[in-house]
């Protein structure tokens, strides 16, 4: 037995009015009723003409039962009692929100759209037990389920089945279907035994104004139902069109005045701080002080910390901040190199003994008062390191006057254009760095023409730099044995004339010298000359300070070969008379013109003959006697340098037309030269070489010739 189920929808309709238009108390045009009942009925519908926008939105009130109830001015056309025939004119069913359905478990059901667009559709329900189906699912067994078409408005429904219920009676005798709003029906397998509990589903219909799509309608504004705040939009179910309010109103669009503006601010407070309500909007804002769009879905409102700057002065602010940074990072860096170089320097200067100087040094200032009255002495200066590397062209090649074992002398011009020697010790040479302090300290204390005058020093380095008078002549050395053949050769009377200067200076060191010092290095190559041939007695790099009270020294030996007292050499007992010595060896150079050390065969008597034949015989004679008492073996038995000086002075005065004339004279002077060369061979000459032999294996013989 098939059976169809008639469903009461008219009812269901205002129910979703109501669901479409719930909100505003006047819904409907002035002095129009806006309810039936507890019904409200908004415009476009009305319960009476003037009321209501087209004829087919007349909704009649009945509310002479308990219960109101509207009716539409619609046709309600029923069929049989198995075929129900709905027309709904005007209203279309909604395809979205409704379906067909069937129940049953021998059940076909088909539905026929007319009047509209027209269809045939229809599904297939089936089980074989009650246990099979499945409460909410209408997938077809015992209960299945089909879309609705667009633009329906009337449909029939057939039910059929095809064993008349006889295997499924006990469970299902009977079949179902209906068209009815999705959500409103949930399957149960109790409406396979009957349904009948849910006599009532609702079905949802839609509806729209006019006959044209909204661009038409628009055309005749006095036709057109869309009012104020309010937009058009085309129906999809059908022609015509449907109005809604605008975004931020609400209301009824069909009304004038009907879409009201939204206060958002009082209904969901969408602002973090101040809220300001707009036509169809609202505006967040932040009160002064804070910051951020005033939105809670936004940044909101944060309270600003600090005034702030405008980006271009916080980018101009980094920037400027970051130079600053720079900057002072490399300045720091500098002064922190600076300090550092500064630190070196005194750690170089107080190293060197500059402390000590600087207090010896003002010491004696007091103490020269005096003389620097008299011109007579330049006061000594302590120069920085930057100013001599000035003065030497940064220590230029071309500035090297000569290279030696101590060291590298460079000649140097200070900024009064005063022309200067700086001696610069051998770097990493402990021993020098002693022997220059030693100088400074020596030389520092005296003050004599003759003697290479320290103007200055420089303790800010790792060895210190001395810096003395430029002495333009060169040494003694070279006028003997370099420019021996040239005119600028050394006369007699020069070559006496240094003989004196240097012996007055050792004089001077010995005795007058407080304490007395002993040069220890006396030899050619440290007599300097100037331009008048002036002696300048250089190198106190090996002097000692030679304290009265003691007459003998003992010291590490040291001297130059050829010129080292073979006394002090055994003995290591150093006394003033090894300088004697050295001045002794010097004299016979000055005379004969041979290197203290010669390695050459032996020259010819006539070598002499050049000095000979220009000096005075008694002079050469007396130079000879001198030089051969200073070469005497025993420090002892040689004369003070006190006693040489006075010597060497007096041969000056010897008469100057007592030429050597005199065969005889001459003769005796080149024996008594013979007799100086063996003495000085034989005194030093042959045990120094031994001494060295044993030492160095190699065989050294400074005057082996000399006979
Ligand atoms: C209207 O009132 C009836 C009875 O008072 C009630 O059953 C029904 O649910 C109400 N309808 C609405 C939409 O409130
Ligand atoms: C209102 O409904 C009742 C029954 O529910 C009916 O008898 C009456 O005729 C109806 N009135 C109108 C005006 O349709
Ligand atoms: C479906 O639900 C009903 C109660 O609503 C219950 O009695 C019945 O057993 C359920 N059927 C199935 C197959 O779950
Ligand atoms: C339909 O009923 C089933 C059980 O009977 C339930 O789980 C489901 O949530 C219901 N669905 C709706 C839309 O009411
Ligand atoms: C149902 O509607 C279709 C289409 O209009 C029609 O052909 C058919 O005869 C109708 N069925 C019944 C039983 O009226
Ligand atoms: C179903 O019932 C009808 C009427 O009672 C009958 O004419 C028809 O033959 C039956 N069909 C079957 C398959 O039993
Ligand atoms: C505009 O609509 C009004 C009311 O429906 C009608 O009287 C009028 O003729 C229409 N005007 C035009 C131009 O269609
Ligand atoms: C009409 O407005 C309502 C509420 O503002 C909205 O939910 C709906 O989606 C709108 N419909 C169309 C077609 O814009
Ligand atoms: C505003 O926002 C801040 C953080 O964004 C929050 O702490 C504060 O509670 C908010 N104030 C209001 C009134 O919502
Ligand atoms: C919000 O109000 C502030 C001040 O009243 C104004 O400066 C700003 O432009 C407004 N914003 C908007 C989106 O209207």
């Amino acid at each position: 037995m098939a059976m169809s189920l008639p469903l009461i929808f008219l009812q269901l309709l205002l129910a979703w009015l109501l669901g479409a238009a719930a909100m505003a108390a006047s819904q409907a045009l002035p002095g129009c009723e806006n309810q039936c009942g507890n019904i409200s009925i908004p415009y476009p519908f009305g319960t009476r003409e003037g009321c209501y926008i087209g004829s087919q939105f007349l909704v009649t009130c009945n509310t002479s039962n308990n219960s109101p109830k509207t009716v539409f001015n619609a046709e309600y056309d029923r069929g049989d009692d198995f075929t129900p025939w709905m027309n709904l004119n005007r209203f279309p069913i909604s395809n979205t929100q409704n379906k067909f359905t069937a129940v049953g478990c021998d059940t076909y059901a088909v539905v026929n759209g007319v009047r509209g667009r027209k269809y045939t559709t229809g599904c297939l329900s089936l089980c074989d037990s009650i246990d099979n189906v499945i409460n909410g699912s209408c997938s077809g067994i015992g209960c299945c389920q089909t879309s609705i078409p667009k633009e329906v408005r009337s449909f029939n429904i057939t039910i059929q089945s095809y064993d008349n219920h006889t295997n499924v009676w006990d469970f299902n005798p009977c079949s179902y279907a209906f068209v009815a709003e999705e959500a409103a029906y949930n399957f149960s397998s109790l409406d396979l035994a009957n349904i009948q509990h849910r006599e009532k589903l609702p079905v949802m219909l839609d509806w729209a104004v006019g006959y044209e799509p909204c661009d038409e309608a628009r055309k005749n504004q006095t036709s057109y139902a869309c009012k104020e705040n309010s937009e058009c939009y085309n129906f999809d179910n059908g022609p015509g069109y449907r109005c809604n309010c605008s975004e931020g109103y609400e209301g009824n669009p069909y009304l004038s005045n009907g879409c009201q503006d939204i206060d958002e601010c009082m209904i969901s407070s969408p602002c973090n701080m101040t809220c300001r309500n707009l036509p169809g909007t609202y505006n967040c804002s932040c009160p002064k002080g804070f910051e951020g769009d005033g939105s809670k879905y936004g940044s909101g409102c944060r309270q600003i910390p600090s005034k702030r700057l405008p980006l271009v002065n916080i980018a101009l602010g980094i920037s400027i901040s970051m130079l600053v940074l720079l900057l002072g990072g490399s300045w720091l860096y500098w002064g922190f190199r600076h300090r550092k170089i500064i630190k070196l320097r005194e750690k170089f200067f107080e190293q060197n003994g500059g402390i000590m100087l600087q207090q010896q040094l003002s010491k004696r200032d007091g103490s020269l008062q005096s003389s620097e009255r008299h011109g007579s002495v330049k006061s000594f200066e302590i120069f920085t390191e930057e100013y001599l590397k000035k003065a030497t062209n940064n220590y230029h090649e071309s500035r090297i006057l000569g290279q030696g074992g101590q060291g590298t002398v460079y000649k140097g011009i200070l900024q009064d254009g005063t022309i200067v020697a700086i001696k610069k010790s051998k770097i990493g040479d402990k021993s020098q760095v002693l022997q220059f302090i030693n100088e400074i300290t020596i030389l520092s204390q005296i003050n004599h023409t003759n003697v290479v005058k320290l103007l200055g020093c420089c303790l800010e380095t790792q060895v210190p730099l001395l810096v003395y008078e430029f002495v333009t002549n060169g040494t003694l050395y070279d006028h003997i044995h370099t420019r021996c053949r040239s005119s600028s050769s050394l006369t007699w009377e020069n070559r006496l004339c240094i003989a004196i200067e240097t012996a007055g200076v050792l004089s001077y060191l010995h005795s007058a010298a407080d304490p007395p010092i002993i040069h220890r290095d006396i030899k050619s190559n440290n007599i300097l000359l100037d331009e008048n041939h002036t002696a300048k007695v250089s190198d106190f790099g090996a002097s000692k300070l030679f304290p009265t009270d003691q007459t003998q020294l003992t010291t590490l030996v040291q001297g130059t070969l050829g010129y080292l007292d073979p006394e002090y050499f055994h003995t290591s007992q150093l006394t003033e008379k090894s300088d004697v010595y050295s001045f002794g060896v010097l004299l016979v150079e000055l005379l004969t013109g041979k290197k203290a050390i010669c390695y050459d065969r032996p020259e010819k008597r006539e070598k002499f003959s050049h000095v000979i034949s220009e000096g005075k015989a008694e002079q050469l004679k007396e130079f000879a006697i001198v030089a051969k008492g200073c070469l005497e073996v025993k420090g002892d038995e040689r004369p003070t340098m006190n006693e040489i000086a006075m010597e060497l002075q007096g041969l000056k005065m010897v008469e100057k037309h007592q030429w050597v004339k005199d065969k005889n004279n001459l003769e005796e002077t080149r024996s008594l030269l013979g007799e100086v060369s063996v003495a000085y061979s034989d005194g030093g000459g042959t045990s120094i070489s031994a001494a060295y032999d044993s030492m160095t294996n190699h065989v050294i013989s400074p005057f082996d010739g000399g006979r």
